[in-house]
C-alpha cells in the first residue's frame, strides 16, 4: 500500500500533516440543512480526463473525498454521473462506520439520485448492493422501469421536471439535511446557478458563475454569488481548497435579459 501524501494546511494558521481527526473537524457538519459540493478540476479547469473524473483525482483529495463522504446524511448524484461512471454501492470502511455511530448518524449516507428521464438500471451496483435503500428524485410525469421501485424510494417534485430546491427541502424532511452533492457538471451548474449550494470546493475565485464548470457563458450578472475562502490545504502538487456561502449574505439581483 502506498504511503499516504501529507496534506498541510497553508491558510488560515498554517499546520502540517493533518490527520483524518483534524480534517473532519475543518469540514465538519453544519448545525442546519444545507448542501456541500465537491469537484475536482485541472487547473485549468477540466472537469475529466478521457471522460471520467478519476484521472484528476490523487490519494489526498481521494482521502478528502471519503470523509466528506462520512459527514453526510444523503449523497446526491446526477443520473449522468451515476450512469457514466458506474456508481456503486455506497460504503464506508469500519472506523467510519464506527465514527458515525458514535456521532448519532446512520451507518451509512443514502444514496440520493437525480433524474428526469428515469433511464436507470435497478441491476446497477448503486441501487442492487445499496446497505440503505437509494432516493431517486424525480417528477410527477416520469415513468419509472419496471423494478426501480422494488430498489429504490422515488421521490416525485415537480410537475414535469425536478424541482430541486424541493428535492432538497424533501431530503431534509427525511432526516437527511446534510448533503453532500458529487456532480456531475450539469447538477452542480443548476445548483450553483440558483444558489442552492452552501458550500464548495474547487472554484479558483470567490465567484459562482452559474451553468456549472465550463458550462457555458450565460449572460448577466452571475448567478451563483460570492463565496468566502475557509481554508487552503495543499497536499504535493494538489490544492484542497474550502469555500462557504455566507447564510446571511443578501441573494444578488436576478439576471436580465439585455446585458
Ligand atoms: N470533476 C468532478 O469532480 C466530477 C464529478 C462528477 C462527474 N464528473 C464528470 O461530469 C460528467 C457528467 O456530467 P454531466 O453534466 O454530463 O451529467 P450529470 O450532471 O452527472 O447528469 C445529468 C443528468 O442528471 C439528471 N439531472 C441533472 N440535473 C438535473 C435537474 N436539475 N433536473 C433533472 N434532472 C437532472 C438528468 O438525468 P436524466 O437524463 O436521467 O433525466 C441529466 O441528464 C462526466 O464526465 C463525469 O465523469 C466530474
Amino acid at each position: 500500500m502506498s504511503a499516504e501524501v501529507p496534506i498541510s494546511r497553508l491558510w488560515p494558521a498554517p499546520s502540517a500533516g493533518l490527520d483524518d481527526a483534524e480534517l473532519t473537524a475543518l469540514y465538519g457538519r453544519a448545525d442546519r440543512p444545507h448542501l456541500r459540493v465537491n469537484f475536482v478540476t485541472s487547473v485549468d479547469g477540466a472537469v475529466s480526463l478521457d471522460g471520467y473524473s478519476a484521472g484528476l483525482s490523487g490519494e489526498p483529495d481521494k482521502r478528502v473525498f471519503g470523509l466528506l463522504r462520512m459527514l453526510c446524511d444523503g449523497l446526491l448524484v446526477a443520473a449522468g454521473t451515476l450512469r457514466h461512471e458506474g456508481y456503486r454501492a455506497v460504503r464506508l470502511d469500519a472506523p467510519r462506520r464506527a465514527w458515525r455511530r458514535e456521532h448519532g448518524l446512520a451507518e451509512y449516507p443514502t444514496l440520493v439520485v437525480v433524474s428526469g428521464s428515469l433511464d436507470l438500471d435497478p441491476a446497477q451496483a448503486a441501487f442492487a448492493d445499496a446497505p440503505v435503500r437509494p432516493v431517486v428524485l424525480t417528477h410527477a410525469a416520469a415513468e419509472a422501469p419496471p423494478r426501480l421501485a422494488e430498489v429504490a424510494e422515488l421521490v416525485r417534485c415537480g410537475a414535469d421536471r425536478v424541482d430541486l430546491a424541493a428535492g432538497l427541502a424533501s431530503c431534509a424532511g427525511a432526516a437527511f439535511g446534510q448533503v453532500l452533492c458529487e456532480g456531475g457538471r450539469t447538477l452542480f451548474g443548476a445548483f450553483t446557478g440558483r444558489r442552492l449550494g452552501q458550500r464548495g470546493l474547487p472554484p479558483r475565485r470567490s465567484l459562482l458563475r452559474g451553468g456549472g464548470p465550463r458550462g457555458g457563458s450565460p449572460r448577466g450578472p452571475p448567478a451563483g454569488g460570492e463565496l468566502s475562502l475557509r481554508h487552503v490545504l495543499a497536499a504535493g502538487g494538489a490544492l484542497l481548497l474550502r469555500y462557504a456561502r455566507d447564510a446571511a449574505a443578501p441573494a444578488p439581483a436576478p439576471p436580465t435579459a439585455s446585458s
